[in-house]
């Protein structure tokens, strides 16, 4: 499915956007290794979070969805061995973390997905969970899915991150409830702590310091929880709203854990004005809502510790640099490369398909702001890729088509509605 934005003169509103796809992703999850019911309210429904309850069932977990909130009936550590192989679909979180988890069952499980999927790395979970005592066979050339799991008896360990991620330590920490002693993570780079956070608001023994966190097995109790509103959803409209001067835009209920805040403070940093309002914590999340007004924004350089904290942001940021004032550096961030596409690779390709000047550099890219031409990319059947485009579209001076834009589904459903909202 191609679809084609054309620019606006202005973007205003107020707007919710839909449920965090980690935390959602989470809340399935560690709901269902809990005993009782959980119930979830702004449940992420798209295509990632549904392969995780998809997934979750067939491995006899009953779940309900009643319109309003998603009920996973906890069954506890131990769940049913599924009749076939599991589709995670394009998701790389509900192949990582089940991964986890199956790392812990006695029996044989197989992990598969889409052809994105099936070409992610998986050495990266199949190393410190098979120090844990699993046996997990990466069957696409012994580093891509499908992955073939024999759970058992693990014992815990201490395993330091070799590459900042989430999705990483998440396996790690939630094998280590099934592990005899305890089980450590230690990361270089802070990524989303989403994991930790919510084993805790399940009731598990989970201990914090900085750079390193601990759990060791106990017992879950289902819970109510509400997930906050994306801030990877958010950044789409809110970037638009900081590159177009005279734009104002609130997003309401939207979780900023500070590990995913990146986007804001690049946003502050390039010159927009951002304001944060009526900040909470629910859930053992902050939750806030989020203005910002759009400037001329100057180019900045954006990596090392900031990387994770704006890695789903990078896309949409790009189209931002290409409306700044001089040159935006994006570097250490080689993780763009296996992500659901090689995000360096198709985002310099569609920038240039617009006009702007990019040199494509193995960890990021060198991107020269100016102006932004209509034109056709291809987004690769990249979820945040189509829509960092159609944000392009947008901001252009003339109308951008955005090939295999069906991927919206995959983490933003009403992304379109939204964009005809806020756009005038
Ligand atoms: C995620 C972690 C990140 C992120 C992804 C979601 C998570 O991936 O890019 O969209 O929910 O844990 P990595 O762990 O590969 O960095």
């Amino acid at each position: 499915m191609d679809i084609t934005i054309s620019p606006v003169r202005n973007i205003q509103g107020r707007l919710h956007v839909p449920g965090d796809k980690s935390i959602s992703h989470r809340a399935a999850l560690i709901g269902a290794l809990a005993r009782g019911d959980t119930l979830i309210d702004n449940f992420l429904r798209a295509e990632d979070c549904l392969s995780t309850l998809s997934c979750l069932r067939a491995l006899g977990v009953a779940i309900e969805d009643d319109g309003s909130r998603v009920i996973v009936h906890g069954v506890g550590p131990h769940w049913r061995a599924p009749a076939s192989p599991l589709d995670a679909g394009n998701s790389g979180t509900t192949m990582r973390l089940l991964a986890g988890i199956l790392a812990g069952q006695p029996f044989e499980a197989e992990l598969t997905g889409d052809a994105s999927l099936r070409n992610r790395p998986m050495d990266r979970i199949v190393e410190p969970l098979s120090q844990m005592g699993a046996r997990i066979a990466a069957l696409g050339d012994g580093r891509f899915p499908p992955l073939r799991i024999t759970g058992g008896p693990l014992r815990g360990i201490s395993y330091t991150l070799p590459v900042a991620s989430a999705q990483v330590k998440s396996a790690v920490l939630l094998a280590g409830l099934f592990a005899r002693g305890e089980t450590t993570v230690v990361e270089p780079t802070l990524t989303r702590d989403h994991t930790e956070r919510m084993l805790a608001w399940f009731g598990a023994q989970v201990h914090r310091q900085p750079g390193r966190v601990s759990v060791t097995p106990g017992g879950l109790r289902g819970r109510e929880l509400a997930v906050p509103g994306d801030i990877s959803s958010a950044a789409f409209v809110l970037t638009a709203v900081a590159a177009r001067p005279g734009s104002e835009v609130i997003v309401e209920g939207v979780g900023l854990n500070p590990t995913r805040t990146g986007v804001l403070d690049v946003l502050r940093a390039m010159g927009a004005d951002v304001a944060v309002l009526n900040p909470t914590v629910r859930c053992g999340e902050p939750v806030a809502d989020v203005v910002v007004r759009g400037r001329s924004l100057r180019g900045v350089r954006i990596a090392g510790e900031m990387i994770p904290r704006v890695i789903d942001e990078l896309p949409v940021l790009c189209m931002a640099a290409a409306l700044a004032g001089g040159d935006t550096v994006i570097a250490d961030a080689s993780e763009l490369r296996v992500k659901e596409s090689d995000r360096i690779g198709v985002m310099a390709r569609g920038l240039r398909a617009l006009g702007v000047q990019v040199v494509e550099r193995p960890d990021g890219m060198i991107i020269t702001g100016g102006r932004l031409r209509g034109g056709r990319v291809a987004s690769t059947g990249d979820h945040r890729i189509a829509m960092a485009f159609a944000v392009a579209g947008l901001l252009a001076d003339g109308p951008v088509t955005v090939e295999g834009a069906e991927s919206l589904a995959i983490s933003f459903p009403e992304f379109e509605r939204v964009l005809q909202e806020v756009g005038h």
